[in-house]
């Protein structure tokens, strides 16, 4: 049985030296080898890492980074899998599949009550005002991440439903489904790194806590790119090796999600559709383990 969220880390600030003050003291007066150069480097690329998340708070326990996309037709099929994933995954999201079913609303109720997350993944698209109600509503049913997606009024017209609520909201860049030629067919006029970059940038001015985008799109370096740490990202399209891509022309195995930056891995159809799903949430949770930078 799952026991409620685990306490957050909430990291040190970023304004720190980069280097553990054991580290400064132990190598001040040694004379600069290329060795020791190169591991006084890879000291400092790490705690520059570590630093650069500090401005989120993320869980510890890597499992509660991981959100199962419940893709299946049916509130009874989503009970399953919760069910099966019992104790080992804590955070759901529930989208178009479920969106239009019988008993989804009793469903969102049921996970919440049992001390789980949801993340509602209806990537709202509609005039400012309606957007505001809707995500507002999502707030007040205690929803931990909606997807909202469109120009700054939209955008921040979500923020505004949002309030002072805990719920966050992702803006989404550009779908892990989507090339340039897909862009393109659309009547876009910017290639999908552009077009990311251009929406990440336009969903911190918003105000939006965080966006939607995969490990190719390299987390961290649309962070540094964007100048924000505090920019939360959730990552679709993770394959373990062998798996099939599906519709993902943007895809990674969980270990490089996380190595890049990514903060909550997103997957459905590896755990979905796997015959012992407990075991393949479980192997996804150890390869994202090994993504972590070393402390
Ligand atoms: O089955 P799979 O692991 O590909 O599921 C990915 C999930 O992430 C789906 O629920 C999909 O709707 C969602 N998603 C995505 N790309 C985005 C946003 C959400 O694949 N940009």
């Amino acid at each position: 049985m799952w026991n409620g969220p685990q306490k957050t880390r909430r990291r040190g600030s970023s304004k720190r030296s980069p280097l553990h003050p054991r580290a400064e003291r132990q190598t001040a007066d040694l004379p600069i080898t290329p060795k020791r150069l190169h591991t006084l480097r890879a000291i400092k690329a790490r705690a520059i890492m570590q630093a650069a998340s500090s401005a989120r708070d993320l869980p510890i326990s890597m499992a509660e980074r991981l959100i199962v996309a419940l893709d299946v037709p049916t509130v009874a099929g989503a009970q399953e899998i919760v069910a099966e994933l019992d104790g080992i995954v804590s955070f759901f999201k529930i989208g178009m599949w479920l969106l239009f079913q019988k008993h989804t609303d009793a469903l969102i109720d049921d996970l919440i009550a049992a001390g789980n997350r949801v993340f509602l993944d209806y990537k709202m698209y509609d005039i400012g005002e309606t957007v505001k109600r809707g995500v507002a509503s999502a707030a007040g049913r205690g929803i931990s991440f909606v997807t909202v997606h469109g120009d700054d009024a939209i955008m921040s017209a979500a923020v505004e439903g949002r309030g002072g609520s805990d719920l966050k909201l992702l803006a989404i860049t550009v779908l892990t489904s989507l090339d340039d030629a897909a862009l393109y067919d659309m009547g876009y006029r910017l290639g999908v790194a552009d077009l990311i970059d251009l929406r990440v940038r336009r969903a911190i001015v918003c105000g939006c806590d965080g966006i939607v985008a995969s490990a190719s799109d390299d987390p961290d370096r649309l962070r540094a790119a964007a100048g924000s740490d505090s920019l939360l990202i959730a990552t679709p399209g993770v394959r373990m090796a062998g798996d099939a891509a599906h519709d993902h022309q943007r895809s990674a195995d969980p270990q490089t999600a996380i190595a890049r930056g990514a903060d909550y891995l997103i997957v459905g159809r590896p755990i979905v559709q796997a015959a012992d799903r407990a075991a393949r949430a479980r192997e996804i949770i150890a390869a994202m383990e090994l993504g972590r930078p070393a402390a």
